[in-house]
């Protein structure tokens, strides 16, 4: 089969065609490491596998993590499957706003895969942003107010737009489990951090997970995290993927931010994702 790669962005997102996810081997391997080194997320179309599929196919990028706070698939406690059903209308949805996965965790996963079993007719797409590109373009003055500061990260808003109240457990399609103290703590991690494998530096916030900026006052935080976010929310550092069933997305977790557009109410949607365990977040600079 010939290999074929389409960036969606200059810098990121490429769709490969050619790559079977089930039998992958080496070269093709080789090919998707390069890939998503260079456009930070990687796209498969037409794969036909099953979660014990994905669980093989994603362990060829690292050790799998357990996600926190939400129920796993009985009998797959690396997978979560990320559904939204028909019925679920007026409601946030998992991922439904700019994020990066787990960064509240002491080492958030250093990368992400989800799988589309079921998508809507239209709508239901995902965005990401390329957090290298965000930096490099960062005005002066604001990358001078976050060199050298850890920004604070906490689980509490349960990657939902509209999280569930406070004492629902394991309710609804994505099955959250409120009150779970490795997402209600705080965690800080640098604000520009480096690439530990391509050395860039890039920024590490996300309007889900970060609560503030360490060394400001609550207002002066507050301002700076809305400047940065109006900065780097832009469509010129974003990519956007239209899921049809049978496509993967594979993700760098440090170096991009990703949304689940929720534009879709009365479709199923419904996608198994995995998580790659890395390592604690290292300051750049
Ligand atoms: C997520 O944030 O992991 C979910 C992304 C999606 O459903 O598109």
């Amino acid at each position: 089969m010939t290999t074929r790669l389409r960036p969606l962005t200059p810098r990121l997102g490429a769709e490969i065609d050619g790559i079977d996810a089930a039998t992958v081997g080496e070269d093709d391997l080789g090919l998707l490491r390069d890939a998503l080194r260079e456009y930070k997320v990687v796209f498969l179309r037409e794969q036909r596998i099953d979660l014990d599929g994905l669980l093989a196919f994603s362990r060829h990028f690292g050790e799998l993590m357990r996600l926190p706070y939400i129920r796993p698939l009985d009998g797959y406690p690396e997978i979560i499957r990320v559904l939204k059903q028909a019925h679920e209308i007026d409601m946030g949805t998992f991922g439904g706003d700019w994020h990066s996965d787990f960064s509240f965790l002491a080492a958030p996963p250093k990368a992400s895969i989800l799988y589309a079993e079921e998508v809507p007719r239209v709508g239901g797409d995902t965005l990401w942003i390329d957090m290298v590109e965000a930096l490099r373009r960062l005005p002066a003055d604001l990358r001078a107010a976050l060199d050298g500061r850890d920004a604070i990260h906490t689980g509490a808003p349960y990657g939902v737009a509209h999280a569930p109240a406070a004492d629902t457990r394991f309710r609804g399609s994505i099955e959250i489990e409120r009150d779970n103290p490795e997402a209600d703590r705080e965690t800080r991690h640098p604000a520009i951090c480096r690439h530990p494998d391509s050395g860039a530096e890039m920024l590490f916030v996300n309007p889900t997970y970060t609560t503030r900026i360490d060394g400001y006052g609550e207002a002066e935080s507050k301002g700076l995290l809305a400047e940065l976010y109006r900065h780097l929310l832009r469509p010129e550092f974003a990519c956007r993927f239209r899921w049809r069933p049978g496509s993967i997305a594979l993700w760098d977790n440090r170096n991009t931010l990703h949304y689940a557009v929720n534009d879709y109410d009365g479709q199923r949607r419904c996608l198994y994702r995995t998580a790659i365990a890395g390592h604690p977040p290292v300051a750049g600079g």
